[in-house]
Parts: C-alpha cells; structure tokens; sequence
C-alpha cells in the first residue's frame, strides 16, 4: 500500500479530496450503494468513455517526439523556413499499418504509414506518407472502396484474400504496390529500419518565385535499411506479440537507441512536368533515379517517447493539407482529395477543435477567425470578423509566389489521366522484380503471393490473378500459376470466403 504521506491525494476531477480508493458508499458495509458517492459515479462515467473512434484506415499504430535539421543549403529550391540551412524544427511521427483495427498484430503484411508532423516557424507541416513510394489506385473515388476490400466482409466480419485480389485484378494500377507489398517490404522488421515515403509529388518555390515538383524520400539511417520479416516469422510473432513494433519503438528510444532517417528530395523542373515520359503526378509511378537523382536535404531524429499515449499519439492528427509557404500540393488527384479527407476525419473523430489538443497545436501563433465549437478552450477575442476596422488579423496578399498553384484550363470530365509514352500499369512493377529484386527476393515473392492466393481465393479471382501477375511479368505469373495449382492440387473450391487461419491481409 502506498504511504499517504509521500503521494498526491487523490482528488475528483474537480480536484476535491476524496476518502477512499477502495471502498464505495454505502448504508452499512453490507448495505446498498448510494447514488450520492459523486466519486465513483464519476470514475464509471469516466470509464465508459475512454475510447474514441479508431482511425478508418492507419488505426494501428504508435509514435514519437523528435526533430528534423537540414543538413544542406536546399534554399534554391524552396523559401519555406522549415528547409532554410541549419534550421531545427520539432517533429511527431506516427507509423501504422492500413487495414487492421486498433488491436491487430504489428506485422500482418500491409504497407506501413509514416506520418511527420512538423511545428515550423510558420505553421505545422505534415508530411503523411508511406513506406512505398506509390499507392494501389490513381483516381481518390476508388479509394473508400479499396479500403473496404481490405478490411473485414459484410456477412462474417472477417477479412478476406478473395475480395483483396478481386479489387486488385479489377484495377490493374495496383500492380505495382502490389508488388511492392508481396515483396520483403510487405512486412517490414521495425519501423525504424524501414524508408518513408511523401509518394506524391508536391510543390515547392523559392524566394524568387521559381517553382519545381519534388518528391520525398526518407532513408532509414540503420543497418542495410528495410529489414524485414518472412511470413512464416511474421505470423509467429503476431500470435506472440502483436504490439511487436510499438514496443521496439519504444523500447530503442528508452534506451537511447534514437532511430534517424536522411531525407532526400527528388526534384523536376516545374516544365518538364508537361513533357516528361510518364505523368509525374500519378500515385502509381515513381520517378526513376537516373532521370531524377536523390538530393540530401536533412535529418530526422526520434528521441522522446510519449508519455501518453492518447494525447499524444491516439489524438494526433496528420493531415496532407498542412503545407506551409514554400511547399505546396500538386495535380495528383489522390493528394487533392486527401487535402479533404483527413481534416474531416478529424472533426469525426476528434471534434471540430482538434487543433487546439496540445499536440496537434502549431509552435507559431495563430491568428484564425474560427471561433466557438465543442471543445474550444483558447479564447476568442473581438473583433470576430474581417474585413474590420479594429486591429484584428488581416491576410497579407504580398507573400509572394504560392508553391500549390498552377495553370489549369478545360472542360469538366470524369476521365482518366492522358496517357504519356511510357505510361502503362506494368512496367515499374517488372522492374522492381526483374532490376531491383534479387533471386531470394524474387523466390520470397513468389511465395508470398502464392501463399495469399491459396487461401480463400474463388477460381474466377484466381485465374484473373494468374493473368495479373503474367502482365507483371511472364516468369512470375507462370510460377506462381504453377505454385498454385500444385498447392491447390486443382481448381479453388473457395467461395470467397477467407479460412480461420487467414491472419496475414
Ligand atoms: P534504381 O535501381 O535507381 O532504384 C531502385 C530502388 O529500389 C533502390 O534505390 C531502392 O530504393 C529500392 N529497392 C531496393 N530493393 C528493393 C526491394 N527489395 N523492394 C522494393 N524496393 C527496393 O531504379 P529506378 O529508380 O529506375 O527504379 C526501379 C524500380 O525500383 C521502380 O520501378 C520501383 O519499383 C523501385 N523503386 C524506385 C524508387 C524510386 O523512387 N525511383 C524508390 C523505391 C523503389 P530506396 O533506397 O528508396 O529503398
Ligand atoms: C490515414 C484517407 C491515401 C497515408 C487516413 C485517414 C483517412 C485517410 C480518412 C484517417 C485519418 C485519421 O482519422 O486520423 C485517405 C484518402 C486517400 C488516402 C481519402 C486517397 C484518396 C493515402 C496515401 C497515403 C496515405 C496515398 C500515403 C502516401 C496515410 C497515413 C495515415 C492515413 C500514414 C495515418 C495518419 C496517422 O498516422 O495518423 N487516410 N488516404 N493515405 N493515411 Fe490516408
């Protein structure tokens, strides 16, 4: 029992000393509680509402306070004091698995997020990307239905490989994240030996007013970078401990072991844009390095962790339309409607002052005219309006050249982007197998992809899945064809239904 003279008395959350810990009030010790104990009607009342919503898609995951530097003089390509030389800023990062719910294993195979917040001198920015540089779809309508796909069926409530690969064959864009997913980074060991990933293409323009498309690339500085899990490792260690990840993370920080990543930019000269081979703003392409080399820009370090997990982690909100001036969104469809989507997902989740929880508060001031709502804390002072006369904040029309804005005319049309020359869903994904993967890798693949077809897949999916993969690449397609078969030992009985063992999306 702790001594009551060396401890804080517990008091209501009205700070009101209260007599006991253990004991409720009642008539008598065998008698009826009363409805007068205020402390333990309280503490129930507390209790039954603890939880918040979980994130809709990234509801797994965990993070930690840091700081990001810039090593180098990256100043010609942005005015954003966030990446002017030298320059220290404070970060919170959060990574997450997609499709799982708040308690699911750490390492089911799924791309893993990597979420930056950063409190500049002029605002937050957040960077809220991937450990892949690109996505399974082009077009954001698809998005809330290719989410559904990996989660969990409407009849039985679980997930399901039959409705992963029938969105997946459908949309043949996936194939290279797909890819990409099947292979060692699918399940990586820990989150801070994997690389981070804007995937999009953002803006940025410097103090001239000159403007270039950049993508972010942060490399982990541990080891041989990427470490990863095998399946069979991955599902052991989801049955063993599914908070694997979170508690490397937290463990390396506590002992001191900060985790760091160099983040390099790739840049194209705001021109080329127009006539470059593939359309630099679809999601599902990455710009090859020889045609854009990586650029160091700075450093990220992890070195505090949290003390609260729900303040600072559960309540965390990251959203890509957080750009400061100097860095600026693109015409990348995805990243447009993110602008929307994350913003409103936090009023959903968090109400509409969100901004005002500690750790989604910007270090800089603010001057906004929002005013009142659930939640609100930070007073509203007079005048409530603009344009006024009486001194209150006014908007500064001279701030010079806008990273984020760019010439568009035409008609409205629900369509495709143009095909460029080397624009084709197949490609990049060949490439990573055949240029980049080496033969364990390739055979890792081909298993895993096997593995995951095996189990619940209908025929009808299958044999799309098989022609998927022959696209991709004849070799595979014909191997992971022939793995199936041999392991199915002819065609699929599965109705679409995932079997009990499916644990690994
Ligand atoms: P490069 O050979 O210059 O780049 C290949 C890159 O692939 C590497 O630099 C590394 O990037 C990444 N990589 C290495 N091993 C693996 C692996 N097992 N799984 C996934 N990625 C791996 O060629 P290109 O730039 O022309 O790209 C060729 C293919 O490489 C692309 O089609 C794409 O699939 C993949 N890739 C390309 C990236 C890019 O931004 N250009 C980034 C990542 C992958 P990193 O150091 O970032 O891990
Ligand atoms: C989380 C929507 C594409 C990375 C979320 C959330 C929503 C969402 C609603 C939950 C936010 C919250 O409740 O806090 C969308 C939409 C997309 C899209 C509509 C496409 C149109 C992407 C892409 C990436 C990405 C392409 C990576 C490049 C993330 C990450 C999180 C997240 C990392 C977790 C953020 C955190 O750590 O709190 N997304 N998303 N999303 N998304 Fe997306």
């Amino acid at each position: 029992m702790a001594d009551s003279t060396k401890v804080p008395h517990t008091t209501t959350d009205a700070g009101i000393r209260v007599q006991s810990d253990e004991h409720s009030l009642t008539v008598g010790p065998d008698g009826p509680i009363v409805l007068n104990d205020h402390y333990l009607l309280e503490q129930m009342a507390n209790f039954n509402r603890e939880r918040i919503p979980e994130r809709q898609p990234h509801a797994k995951g965990s993070g930690a306070h840091g700081y990001f530097e810039v090593t180098q003089d990256v100043s010609k390509y942005t005015k954003a004091k966030v990446f002017q030389p030298g320059t220290k800023t404070d970060v919170l990062m959060r990574f997450s698995t997609v499709a799982g719910e708040r308690g699911s294993p750490d390492t089911w195979r799924d791309p893993r997020g990597f979420s930056v917040k950063m409190y500049t001198d002029d605002g937050n920015f957040d960077m809220v990307g991937n450990n892949t540089p690109v996505f399974f779809i082009r077009d954001p309508i698809k998005f809330q239905n290719f989410i559904r796909s990996q989660k969990r069926r409407a009849d039985n409530g679980l997930r399901d490989h039959d409705m992963q690969w029938d969105f997946w064959t459908l949309s043949p864009e996936s194939a290279h994240q797909v890819t990409y997913l099947m292979g060692d980074r699918g399940v990586p060991k820990n989150w801070r030996e994997m690389n981070g990933y804007s995937s999009h293409t953002y803006s940025l323009v410097n103090a001239e007013g000159e403007k270039f498309w950049v993508k972010f690339h942060f490399k982990t500085d541990l080891g041989d970078g990427n470490a990863h899990l095998t399946q069979e490792e991955a599902d052991k260690m989801a049955g063993m401990d599914g908070d694997y990840h979170r508690r490397d993370l937290f463990n390396a920080i506590a002992d001191g072991n900060y985790p760091s990543w160099t983040l390099y930019w790739q840049i194209m000269p705001w021109d080329e844009a127009k006539t470059y081979r593939l359309n630099p703003f679809d999601l599902t392409k990455v710009w090859p390095h020889a045609d854009y080399p990586l650029i160091k820009v700075g450093k990220l370090v992890l070195n505090r962790n949290p003390t609260d997990f729900h303040t600072e982690i559960e309540q965390a909100a990251f959203e890509p339309n957080n750009m400061v001036p100097g860095i600026g969104l693109s015409p990348d469809k995805m990243l447009l409607a993110r602008g929307f989507s994350y913003s409103d997902a936090h009023r959903a989740r968090l109400g509409v002052n969100y901004k005002e929880i500690p750790v989604n508060r910007p270090q800089s001031p603010v001057h906004s005219y929002s005013k009142d709502g659930a939640g609100r804390t930070i007073g509203v002072t007079d005048p409530v309006y603009a344009p006024n006369s009486y001194g209150g904040p006014a908007a500064q029309p001279d701030m010079g050249a806008e990273a984020g804005t760019w010439y568009s005319d035409g008609d409205m049309v629900r369509a495709a982007y143009t095909l460029r020359e080397d624009d084709d869903d197949f490609s990049q994904a060949r490439a990573l197998i055949n240029d980049v993967m080496n033969d364990d890798e390739r055979e890792r693949l081909v298993m895993n992809v096997t593995g995951h077809l095996c189990d619940g897949v209908s025929e009808k999916v299958l044999v799309r899945a098989f022609d998927y993969w022959k696209q991709i690449d004849g070799p595979t397609g014909d191997k992971i064809e022939k793995a199936v078969r041999e392991k199915l030992g002819g065609e699929s009985k599965a109705k679409g239904m995932a079997s009990a063992l499916s644990i690994s999306g």
